[in-house]
């Protein structure tokens, strides 16, 4: 297999972890997961998730659990109804839980507000009365561009309550994102803010909705909610939430959509620039969402507080922010600003105030913690917390340690979470007060979960062995295509492992000796920086858009607080001029980048060279770059067309060029 130097150094790293941390009787007696669960989705999957299906409210109920006869296109849950936002709303208000608060939003500047499970219903039944009247329903697509601000949740729960489908754009993408986004599925509306809190400040967010919808003509309305007041452009097309939102009834009767009824496409880059449209549905995707919400986490809704720090624009802001959660009729705090605004401590002064129980981050931030200090947490009471997860990459042991020392009391389980856009939900981690924790291994697939270490040719390796991970069975949540593109779908996903059928994940994965999984990240082209997923051709096509720029090679070279970082290697055009590779035009480029693709894709750092790396058949060598980008000895050269180029890129990089 093609593994990246960064893995074998972690796979060095993981070889000489061997600490195991059993759960305590205390928390496994009143654990929701029982160890019968694996024994019991063994014994008969489909009525395993037949079971989990019935956490759910059907207006139908479905005739068959499965059907897997056009794979790899799946059907779950075949003839059943439901109406998602019912069940994450309505149905607890119902149940007498109406007073319980749904969100406890916190907004960047110190705001906050209270949202109850009734209100909920009310801002949801507005918002979804105000699509209706704009004439967006079953199967229109919305575009959500937008900070964590509660429309936002908000405007997602409504387009599924009357069957339209939300895209989400994260709102540190560009215009330019965003508007290939909402070209490639024709979305008719966007909704979005003014502008945005960012690390202490207003920034506009709405002058970028202005400059892509001037280019995507299937725009018919763009609805802004009022978040920092500041002055804005308008056009014919835009209507301000307050205004249509909030004189709309506030009851508004569900209706029930098939199972397969679709909810939401989510973009997420890919190995060519084109970023992906990753379709789900409805039955078997929430299904997932609340099962794994409630087992891996623990949640008790009566008295836990729940905190998933991601952005509704990535899938984890999705599954356990919006759907999972709420499903779960939980109590969460959503927050909308940056970890160290107005100070470093702001995370623990959120679980302090109100009382988190379960907190779910990423390992690039609990980096970022350890750098910031130890003496920072110890600064609050953390006492309430009780689970600690962890998702986006992997975690490795020195953070996660850190992480249950400083932040769960050494005691609080850790689940490390793994999953993927495509996934829908989580699908391998430990289950806590079951399973005995290991620092940095995700460990196994969750009971109903099908997933594999494999060598090339499709075989299981044996224990202690490396390979790809692969999923052999389909799975509740699965996505159900790209949108637009079936071809794309099975070449990217089930081209790979075509004769055993096995879903194809991207990542590189190992057993150790008690057949424990452990995660060494991507083996494929995509890029993970602080959990984000950037595909290396994308920042190379928005380099070499850039008049100055002839050819360009993009490398994540690891990293050690983002997990990796972009290292860009840069032919200049001939005539560029000398100044083109000078201080200033770097930055001009890195700055190109973010106005390409967004911030989190702009380099780390660009490399101005005379030549790049090439087989015969013209393909560039990454290997080589990421050896240079790591400043380690480059490793062999004699697959290049012309092998004395390393020496040229070295040559010129040590002159300073
Ligand atoms: C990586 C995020 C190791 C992996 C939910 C995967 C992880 C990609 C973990 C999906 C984990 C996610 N351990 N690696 N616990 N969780 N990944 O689509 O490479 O943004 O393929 O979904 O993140 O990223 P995505």
């Amino acid at each position: 297999m093609t593994q990246s130097p960064g893995q074998g150094q972690a796979l060095d790293n993981l070889l000489t972890e061997s600490r195991t941390f059993p759960p305590s009787d205390e928390f496994a007696a009143q654990a929701n997961a029982k160890p019968e669960l694996y024994e019991e989705a063994k014994a008969d999957r489909e009525a395993f998730w037949a079971k989990q299906a019935e956490r759910l409210h059907w207006d139908t109920k479905w005739s068959q659990v499965l059907d897997w006869s056009d794979a790899p296109f799946a059907k779950w849950f075949v003839g059943g109804k439901l109406n998602v936002a019912y069940n994450c709303v309505d149905r607890h208000v119902e149940s007498g839980h109406g007073e319980q608060v749904a969100i406890h939003w916190e907004g960047e500047p110190g705001d906050s507000r209270a949202i109850t499970y009734a209100e909920l219903q009310r801002e949801v039944s507005k918002a979804a009365n105000a699509l209706v009247s704009l004439g967006i329903g079953a199967e229109d697509r919305v575009a959500i561009y937008m900070p964590m601000v509660p429309e936002a949740i908000f405007a997602m729960l409504a387009c599924a309550r009357v069957g339209a489908m939300h895209s989400v754009v994260f709102g540190g993408f560009s215009a330019e994102a965003l508007r290939t986004r909402i070209e490639d599925s024709s979305c008719k509306l966007v909704i979005t803010t003014d502008g945005q809190y960012r690390r202490g400040n207003p920034a506009p967010l709405k002058p970028a909705v202005d400059e892509a919808v001037a280019g995507a003509p299937s725009v018919e309305k763009v609805i802004v909610v009022k978040r920092t007041d500041s002055e804005v452009a308008w056009t014919d097309k835009d209507v301000w939430w307050h205004e249509l939102v909030d004189s709309q009834s506030d009851v508004h009767t569900p209706e029930a959509f098939d199972s397969e009824h679709p909810l939401f496409i989510l973009y997420t880059s890919g190995t060519t620039g084109k970023p992906k449209g990753i379709l789900h549905t409805s039955g078997g995707y929430l299904t997932q969402a609340s099962y794994t919400h409630y087992n891996v986490f623990d949640l008790k809704p009566d008295t836990d507080v729940y905190w998933c720090t991601a952005d509704i624009g990535w899938v984890t802001g999705h599954s356990y922010i919006v759907y999972g959660p709420l499903s779960n009729r939980v109590t969460q705090v959503v927050y909308e600003g940056t970890p160290n605004t107005p100070h470093e401590g702001r995370h623990w002064e959120i679980i302090q105030k109100y009382g988190v129980s379960i907190y779910y981050t990423a390992p690039t931030l609990i980096r970022t913690f350890m750098k910031w200090g130890a003496d920072i947490p110890a600064k609050y009471d953390l006492s309430s917390l009780r689970v600690l997860g962890s998702v986006g990459e992997p975690i490795n042991p020195e953070a996660w340690i850190w992480y249950r020392d400083n932040v769960g009391g050494g005691k609080a389980p850790i689940v490390d979470t793994w999953w993927q856009t495509e996934t829908g939900a989580i699908m391998i981690s430990p289950l806590p007060g079951v399973v005995s924790t290991k620092p940095g291994s995700a460990q196994r697939p969750l009971p109903g979960i099908g997933a594999k270490v494999v060598n090339d040719e499709g075989v299981e390796v044996p224990h202690g062995g490396g390979g790809y991970l692969v999923l052999d069975e389909p799975w509740p949540s699965m996505l159900r295509g790209i949108w637009g593109d079936d071809e794309r779908y099975r070449d990217t996903y089930w081209s790979r492992f075509k004769d055993q059928g096995f879903y194809f994940a991207g990542d590189g994965a190992k057993y150790d000796n008690d057949g424990d999984l452990w995660l060494l990240g991507r083996v494929d082209d995509v890029m993970n920086v602080s959990g984000h997923r950037i595909s290396t051709t994308e920042v190379e096509s928005a380099l070499v858009s850039h008049p100055t720029v002839a050819e360009a090679a993009v490398v994540g070279a690891s990293d050690a607080t983002t997990g990796q970082g972009i290292v860009a290697f840069v032919i200049l055009r001939g005539g560029a001029g000398d100044e083109a590779g000078g201080a200033e035009a770097i930055k001009a480029l890195r700055d190109h980048v973010a106005k390409e693709i967004g911030p989190i894709a702009k380099p780390r750092q660009i490399m101005v060279v005379p030549e790049l790396p090439k087989t015969r058949s013209g393909k560039i060598m990454r290997r080589l770059l990421r050896d240079v980008a790591e400043n380690r000895t480059v490793g062999d050269v004699t697959t290049l067309a012309d092998s004395s180029v390393m020496d040229l890129i070295s040559a010129g990089l040590q002159s300073g060029k």
